[in-house]
Order: structure tokens, then sequence, then C-alpha cells
């Protein structure tokens, strides 16, 4: 007789199967996904429900794709994604040439004040300019800063609040390129002007539209997970500036925030909930972004095998101190589990001894931990699915490119194949697209979009 569960017969298979069925999403609820999706960018775009909008579809003052005819030199920072970078950038039309350092941003400057997180960047910016023996030239600077942005010209954003783990006071509400601005004067040493604020999606975008010009997307899938597209001024109600052609613009969706009125609660589960509550600095927001990104599968994944262990499915029922620590399986062991060839459990068996410190396991529970993995990843590139057939509806283009950058898709070796499935299967009919990983977008697309707003700027002052 196999043990009972609920006065119900079933063998362990079937009850592991119980627990994560959960997470398998059908076609009709991708569907209704879409829908809602599609909804609440609506009201992201209407001037009259933009305040209460849970998606707030930013107008990023991007209006055109680089022509290739950019140049010169160009400092680029980019900050929060997994690390924080500065960048020399040479553009010579379609060339491009960069150094770069990554520079740790450390845990008491995450949660620190503005003052310490802008002289700490400050700080990076000139060490960099003097090792590389720039510090006495006068570089125009663009940034990528990858959180909300409410932006009121190509050099100036408000921050609307922190997501991924930021928690710095001081700095929502304000202009982050004041508060740039204000650091490097408190040094003293350095002469940077930032000229243009860009989300890494926006980044993404620009930098693979430099070579393909149907590239109208852009899509993170990373630390966090966001997505811009080329949308008609006519459609942007909450457009103030210029009118003039083009009349198009980048919207930054801020899609990583569907959800934060509740309107996934129907797909979302008991862990989903708990991940939100105990384990995120930002419980109620960003709800699409935590089944969704790098930040949050791994812990996902844990409390799901966690729950397997407690029912004794998993490990005989003894889990370990590692495996028991919130935020200890990292998303990451998702993707190198993922990337075993069938049966064979090289890296789930690594991740399991070395990495959590597992050493009683059967070939089942290797089984069922890839299992795991597998479903939550593969929910996470299904949604993320369902995002980008909403934009390609939109765009609605007979052929688009999709820029994508981050780590999750980057390292995962089937989030890319899962997404083209099924965004194939859920677009409407007639509509082609390509997904292209996007090299440096944070980068080359800060440097290109800081070319552009010189560029401008020289042509007003004529
Ligand atoms: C978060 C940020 C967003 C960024 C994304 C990917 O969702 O709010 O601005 O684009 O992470 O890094």
């Amino acid at each position: 007789m196999h043990p009972t569960i609920h006065g119900t017969t079933m063998d362990d298979k079937e009850r592991v199967e119980r627990i994560v069925e959960e997470l398998k999403l059908s076609d009709v609820q991708l569907r209704k996904v879409m829908q809602l999706l599609d909804d609440e960018m609506n009201k992201g775009l209407c001037k009259g429900t933009n305040p209460n909008a849970a998606i707030k579809m930013f107008p990023t003052y991007v209006r055109s794709i680089p022509d290739g005819t950019e140049e010169g030199n160009y400092l680029a920072l980019d900050l929060g994604g997994t690390n924080f970078r500065v960048l020399l950038i040479r553009l010579n039309g379609s060339e491009v040439s960069m150094r770069s350092k990554i520079f740790l941003v450390p845990n008491f400057i995450m949660t620190g004040t503005a003052e310490e997180l802008f002289d700490h960047i400050a700080e990076c910016i000139s060490k960099f300019m003097h090792e590389e023996g720039i510090a006495d030239q006068k570089l125009p600077l663009g940034f990528t800063f990858s959180f909300p942005c409410k932006q009121e010209g190509l050099a100036r954003a408000r921050l609307s609040q922190w997501t991924k783990g930021f928690k710095v006071s001081g700095v929502e509400g304000e202009d982050i390129v004041r508060l740039l601005h204000e650091a490097i004067e408190r040094r003293d040493d350095i002469d940077v002007e930032c000229v243009a604020v860009i989300n890494d999606t926006v980044g993404a975008q620009i930098s693979c539209a430099h070579e393909d010009r149907n590239c109208q997307i852009g899509l993170i899938l990373g630390t966090g997970s966001n997505a811009c597209y080329m949308e008609q001024l006519d459609k942007v109600e909450t457009w103030d500036g210029d009118e003039r052609a083009p009349r198009q613009v980048i919207i930054n969706t801020e899609w990583g925030a569907f959800g934060d009125n509740g309107v996934l609660d129907f797909i979302r589960t008991q862990y989903d909930q708990e991940l939100d509550a105990k384990f995120s600095v930002n419980p109620g927001k960003q709800l699409y972004e935590k089944m969704m990104s790098g930040m949050y599968l791994g812990e996902l994944a844990r409390l799901y095998l966690e729950r397997l262990v407690n029912e004794g499915l998993l490990f005989e029922g003894q889990s370990s101190d590692l495996l028991s620590t919130p935020g200890r399986f990292y998303t990451k062991y998702i993707s190198e589990i993922e990337s075993d060839k069938r049966d064979d459990f090289k890296n789930t068996k690594s991740v399991l001894e070395y990495d959590l410190g597992i050493e009683n396991y059967s070939n089942a529970d290797c089984h069922y931990v890839q299992y795991v993995c597998s479903l939550v990843s593969s929910r996470a590139a299904h949604l993320a699915s369902c995002g980008c057939a909403v934009l390609l509806n939109r765009v609605a283009r007979p052929s688009v490119t999709i820029a994508v950058d981050g780590s999750l898709y980057r390292f995962h070796p089937k989030f890319g194949d899962i997404m083209e499935q099924k965004v194939s299967q859920l677009v409407n009919k007639g509509l082609k697209f390509k997904i292209m990983l996007s090299h440096d977008g944070s980068g080359k697309g800060a440097a290109l979009v800081a070319a552009v707003a010189c560029r401008i700027r020289d042509e007003q002052k004529r």
C-alpha cells in the first residue's frame, strides 16, 4: 500500500505532482494575463487613469533610434542590475569600442542615504577616469538607471520608487541627475555632465536598433524584469514634450508592477505570496516581476523544495541549514540544474552537495529538484511571453525584433526557446518576430542616447 495523504492513496510522484501543479499555466490563463496586461497598459497611457494605474508606462523622451552617424567619446554609468559599471565608449559610425570597470555597491549603500549612494557613484567615476587617464577631459555621460523614473526630459528623471532590493532614503521623488551632479560638484576633481538618463530596457532596444532597425521592443530578464517599446504619440495622452516628428516615443512600461492592484491574484500561489511578504523588501509591489526574474525565482524554487522536504517527499524529509535559509537557493542554481543532460544529474548533484550541503539524496530526489526548477522557470518564461505578445500586438508591424538582455535570459539554457515557442502561439496571426540578444546594451545604449542628446543640443545652439 502506498502512503496516503488526506485519505487518498497516492504514490510520491503523484503527491509531488499535486503540490507543483499550480505552477503550470494553461493557454487560457495566459491569454487572460495578456488581456489584463493590455488593459493595464492602456490605463497607464491615459491621462485620467495614469495616477492610479499599476503600470506607469513612462514616456522616455527617446524618440528616434540611432542612425549610425553617432560619434565621439562618452562616459556611461550602469546602475540597477547585477553589477554597477562605469564605461568609456567610443562611437564612430557603426563601430563601437568600450572600456569598463565593475564596482561593488555594498549592501550598506543599497540601503543607506542618497548622499552616500551618489558620493559612491561619483567616486567610482573619478577613479575610473583617473585610471583611464581622462580625468582632465570634459565628457558627456549617459546614465542607465534601471528603476522606475518619471522623466521630464532626457536629462531629468525622478525616481518614482525603488525596486529590486534597493532602499536608499532621500531619492524617491527626486531628480537623480541633480543628485549625481551635486555629488560630482562636491568632489571637485572631475568635470562630467549627465546629458541623458535611460532605463536598461531602452539601452537594450537602442543598442540593437543600431544594427537592426526593426528593433521596436527592449526586454530585460535579469535581476528584475521590464520592457519598453516604440509607441505612437497619439496613443500617449501623458506626453507633454514637443509634438514634432517623429510622432513616436519609447515607453518604459515598468511592467514589473503588473498585478500590484490584485489582477494577477488568480494565478499567484501561496508561495508567490510568501515570497512577497517575507523575502522581499517591497511587499505588495512588483508582483509580476516577482514571478519571473532572477532576484526571486531561486527563492520561489526553494520554497517549493522546502515544502516537499516537509512532506517527506524529498531527501527523506531532511533539509540542510543552507536549503532552509531564505535567499540561499540562487537563481543561477536553477540554470545549472536545468543544464543537465537528461538523467545525468551532474550539475544537480553538485548544487545539492557542494552548494547546499545535502548528502543523502536519491536519483528520484534529483528528478524532483529538476522538475521543480523547470516548472518555476517555464512559468516565468510563459509569463514573459505574454508580455512580449502584448507588445508585439501593440506595435503591430509585420516584422519586429525584440532586444533582450539580463542574466536570467542569458544563463538559463531553455528560456529563449520556451519564449520563442510561446510567443508564436500567443501573438496575433501574421505578426513575425525575432528575439535578439543585446550585448552591452546598458553601456552602448546610454552612449548612443547621450550622443543624440548632444547633437540635438548643438543644433539648438546654432
Ligand atoms: C525593475 C526596474 C526596472 C528595470 C528592471 C530590469 O523592474 O523597476 O526599471 O528595467 O528591473 O532591470
